[in-house]
């Protein structure tokens, strides 16, 4: 596995496939890799000639207020799991090499970045954004793989994609979890054990919604006071949203008919959480 730090030597490389028609895959990631990852990375693996992971903690879509300083970085451990994932190179740029400090250019998506996340983190998603479009005019990958436990920006990226025309295809990478369905991420290091212990009510908190909605509950509102109250049964965790929203363009709902997102982010501690379910299409009786 080759480590490159220079983002022109990343872009003359992938110049360099494309030429030799080689299939490039790409898994963009901030670090601090774990299992989750590692699916996203086997994908790539499966389907492409090169696989290349991005680790770069993005200064840009963190709130000041946020966890940049604090956010988990282990290259070590990083390099070790993308070797034994069989990854041909790992892109690993110093923030000077990505930005200028001059660069006054973002990509900014208006519609779905709103609600959700976008609520609470007002500037995540123009950050997401501008730095994916970077890195894959570095990459020049044929398709990146995103997970959908980032659900609303794996919509983001794709809405990114087709409005700006990237010739890049965006792969969909289903969310990996712990034992007791707590979904993996990098912020899960941040918990202490009780904290941890807790976290697993993000996941029960979707599943009693799921079986409502089963059992026939179509009403938004009691979906969502669902949740709550299981969320509520974990003291240490503090909502930050409950929404339930259509799939394609998160706008909200009252009546779950469609394919339907629920989405919640909750605080445990200094972690924000975020989790997800899709619920299906209701079928005619
Ligand atoms: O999902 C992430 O880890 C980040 O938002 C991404 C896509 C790597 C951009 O920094």
């Amino acid at each position: 596995m080759d480590l490159i730090t220079s983002c022109e030597e990343m872009q003359k490389r992938a110049r360099e496939w494309r030429r030799l028609s080689q299939c490039v895959g790409f898994v963009p990631t901030m670090g601090a890799l774990h299992d989750g990852h590692r699916s996203l990375i086997r994908l790539a693996r499966n389907r492409a000639d090169i696989v290349v992971v991005s680790v770069f903690v993005n200064p840009t879509q963190f709130g000041p207020s946020e966890d940049l300083a604090a956010y988990p970085r282990d290259l070590e451990g990083d390099m070790r799991l993308c070797r034994a994932e069989k990854t041909d190179v790992l892109f690993h740029p110093t923030v000077a090499e990505m930005f200028a400090p001059d660069a006054s250019t973002w990509v900014l998506e208006d519609r779905l970045s709103r609600g959700l996340c976008g609520a609470s983190r007002p500037t995540h998603f123009r950050g997401v954004c501008t730095v994916v479009a970077r890195l894959l005019n570095l990459v020049l990958p044929d398709f990146a793989v995103f997970g959908e436990k980032d659900a609303q920006q794996l919509r983001i990226i794709r809405r990114m994609v087709r409005d700006l025309a990237f010739p890049v295809e965006i792969v969909a990478a289903p969310t990996i979890r712990e034992f007791d369905g707590l979904a993996m991420s990098s912020r899960n290091r941040y918990l202490s054990p009780e904290e941890r212990r807790q976290a697993a009510c993000l996941r029960r908190a979707l599943d009693e919604a799921e079986q409502i909605y089963l059992s026939g509950e179509r009403r938004a509102s009691v979906l969502k006071e669902t949740i709550r109250q299981v969320i509520r049964t974990a003291p240490l965790a503090r909502v930050d949203y409950v929404e339930i929203v259509e799939d394609q363009s998160l706008e909200p709902v009252e009546f779950c008919e469609g394919p339907v997102l629920v989405a919640l982010a909750v605080f445990i501690g200094k972690a924000r959480l975020i989790d997800n379910t899709r619920l299906p299409p209701v079928s005619p009786p």
